[in-house]
């Protein structure tokens, strides 16, 4: 699905003296560069405050254990996403109220949000699926209308940006009262190993976050509330520090590869390819078809067979995963989120395709509908 060799071989010679540079100085628990790497990517989102963690679901639970809530308080989430933000909601002991998705973006549907707050809501956590941003100026009304807090997961889309109905631009992580994201070695902004971050523009809740990640201490052993640890390596923060200036050329790159998909794949009654809604840039985490008429299995068995890769992204609804059998509190009909998971389908997509590679994938998808 992504060939992070190919990647790591054109940026050899500055990540290995990167790295290098951290095994002679042997600072391996908050070395400069992580610092460095902070002030980088502040810079990058044009955000005051980043805060480096150990991973995505870590700097999603340090972003709800900073906003004190208690057991029993509801957090909506979408019904179709990655575990983490429901998992981390469950964990705290706070409840995960599902909430549908829009078919044509995978994103939660904010018509539906509404309906969802009970006097007991108290954040929204909005996950930018596969690429692109939520729509975020209604959840973000939504939310000051209600009172609650937004958290955006943002491990799939850094660098997208959402262009509010007044021209504001902002980027994906920026927009609510906390982001969050992932640099898993497959996201848009990877190290090579486990990595997150969370990001405000607010210096309360950036000085929160920071105890929190840090044993909730600000001076060392004198431990103001419940934290935890959870730290950015210094050799992982080295690998950003490189990335992070390639990472709109990726983006980019990414981009080529999906309109060439769309221009092969578009029109195709059998699947629908994914839609660029006006107000975001897309970043294709993942490019995401629905396949139509329960051919779904049939294509992926196919794509398989011709040596192409592809996955399922995901397989259940949340409210479907046995984990969360108990939270049964729905926040509205959650049949788009059903329907997808027995429709999607990702195509490889990454930063090192050839167009020999995109091209094949395109004539054997075509040749599959006898096209
Ligand atoms: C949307 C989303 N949120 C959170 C995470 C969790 O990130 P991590 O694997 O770094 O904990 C992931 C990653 O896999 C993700 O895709």
């Amino acid at each position: 699905m992504v060939d992070l060799h190919r990647q790591y071989l054109r940026l050899k010679p500055d990540v290995d003296r990167a790295m290098q540079q951290v095994l002679e100085s042997t600072a391996f628990i908050n070395g400069p560069q992580v610092k460095e790497f902070a002030t980088n990517f502040a810079n990058y989102l044009n955000i005051p405050y980043v805060i480096p963690c150990g991973n995505g679901t870590d700097a999603l639970q340090i972003a709800l254990m900073a906003l004190d809530l208690r057991p029993g308080d509801e957090v909506i989430v979408p019904a179709f996403t990655y575990v983490a933000a429901a998992e981390v909601v469950a964990l705290l002991g706070l409840i995960p109220v599902w909430v549908d998705v829009e078919s044509e973006t995978f994103n939660i549907n904010p018509s539906l949000i509404e309906g969802a707050v009970s006097p007991r809501t108290k954040a929204i956590v909005a996950v930018h699926l596969f690429g692109q941003s939520c729509d975020m100026e209604p959840i973000l009304r939504i939310a000051s209308q209600n009172n609650l807090y937004v958290i955006e997961d943002n491990a799939q889309s850094v660098g997208a940006v959402y262009t509010f109905s007044d021209g504001t631009k902002k980027k994906t992580g920026t927009m609510g009262h906390i982001g969050t994201t992932s640099f898993f070695p497959s996201k848009p902004l990877a190290c090579y190993g486990d990595g997150g971050a969370i990001m405000t523009s607010d210096s309360y809740w950036a000085e929160r976050l920071r105890m929190i990640a840090s044993h909730g201490q600000q001076i060392k052993y004198h431990h103001k509330i419940v934290g935890c640890n959870s730290r950015l390596d210094t050799l992982q923060a080295a690998v950003l520090n490189v990335k992070l200036p390639h990472l709109d050329a990726f983006n980019e790159a990414r981009r080529q590869v999906a309109t060439r998909y769309d221009e092969a794949l578009g029109g195709n009654p059998l699947w629908t390819i994914p839609e660029r809604r006006p107000y975001s840039t897309h970043v294709y985490h993942q490019y995401t078809l629905r396949v139509k008429d329960g051919k779904r299995d049939e294509l992926q068995a196919y794509l398989k067979e011709q040596g192409i890769p592809s996955m399922i992204y995901y397989p259940l609804p949340l409210q479907k995963q046995e984990a969360f059998y108990g939270f049964v509190r729905k926040g509205s009909s959650l049949h788009v989120a059903e329907q997808l998971t027995k429709e999607v389908l990702s195509l490889p997509i990454h930063t090192e395709m050839t167009e020999a590679e995109i091209d094949f994938i395109i004539d054997k998808m075509n040749r599959f509908t006898g096209k």
